[in-house]
């Protein structure tokens, strides 16, 4: 299995997320980082404390950053409840491992091989950017970042921005320019992966054991994203997750993008090179199709599988 660090901001779908990468053998979560981000740290932290205690696994979790590089998260409360799982209850899981996500992460990176890491960012990526920019040669240990980040198309929480991206653009520019291979998951791919009441309760026929059944209360707490003409809630961290464990899933291409980084209305938009205009090194894998019912399939076997 890859060894692999998660850094999130739970969340309702990084709470499916953590459940799918941590069912899956394909993956060895060793470490999970927390941020701001769809609520405060404060309860991003407890809803990773709880998601991880559920699974009855000893995972560290440690909290990182409350704030991006330049300004205040923004959270989603419409989207995520104010407690960031839709109002779903879970039993308080173990404490905070104590110390700082960024000092956690670099001395992860620091005891593992060349090339060996998998990170997979879920939230504002500023936990890795500031892991990265006081120790860089530890990019050196990464095998692949994998994002949920961006759009290619329009955004979320501005016209132009998808929420993770806009929440810490100069951290996510950062992570584009590392020179790592790098996958992202963008809203143009999430946007194939809609959650809707026939499916959940479609799922919901599986049995399964408390994870799987807090996953399904999840899943139907979720908001139909109606205002963007959506048919269902795009199911967005798993996709990012999934491409981990199962790539086969996926169609993608080798693009260059980068990240507006001004301060009008574009800041945070992902621009992404998709044909190459601009004749640049490619810097990341654009993850463009999803096989949804067989992504589906998967997350559903390997959640329904936990304790
Ligand atoms: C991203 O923003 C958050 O609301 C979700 O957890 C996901 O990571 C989608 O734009
Ligand atoms: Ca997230």
């Amino acid at each position: 299995p890859k060894p692999t660090i998660i850094d999130c901001d739970p969340g309702t779908d990084d709470a499916i997320a953590l459940w799918l990468a941590l069912a899956s053998p394909e993956l060895d979560v060793r470490l999970v980082t927390v941020a701001g981000g769809n609520v405060g740290l404060e309860a991003t932290t407890a809803n990773a404390r709880a998601v991880i205690g559920l699974t009855g696994r000893a995972v560290p979790v440690v909290a990182g950053a409350e704030r991006s590089l330049l300004a205040d998260f923004r959270a989603e409360p419409a989207v995520h409840g104010t407690d960031g799982l839709g109002g779903v209850r879970l039993p308080d899981g173990p404490p905070l491992t104590p110390g700082i996500a960024a000092d956690a992460i670099r001395d992860l990176l620091r005891a593992a091989a060349p090339d060996s890491v998998t990170v997979i960012g879920l939230g504002p990526v500023t936990n890795l950017a500031l892991a990265l920019a006081t120790e860089p040669a530890l990019a050196g240990r990464i095998a692949e970042i994998v994002l949920m980040t961006g759009a290619w198309s329009e955004g979320n929480i501005t016209p132009a921005a998808e929420f993770n991206a806009w929440n810490d653009p100069e951290a996510l520019a950062m992570l584009l320019n590392l020179g790592r291979p790098l996958a992202m998951a963008t809203l143009d791919l999430t946007a194939q992966a809609f959650v809707t009441p026939d499916l959940v309760a479609r799922m919901a026929e599986r049995p399964g054991g408390a994870c799987w059944q807090a996953a399904l209360a999840i899943l139907r707490a979720l908001p139909a994203s109606k205002r963007f003409g959506h048919r269902g809630y795009p199911l967005h961290d798993p996709c990012a997750v999934a491409w981990a464990i199962a790539p086969a899933l996926f169609g993608a291409r080798h693009a260059h993008a980068e990240v507006d980084l001004g301060s009008g209305p574009s800041r945070g938009r992902t621009v992404v090179d998709r044909w190459n205009r601009l004749g640049r090194p490619a810097n990341h894998s654009l993850l463009e199709t999803l096989d949804a019912p067989a992504f589906f399939d998967l997350l559903a076997a390997r959640i329904a599988a936990l304790p």
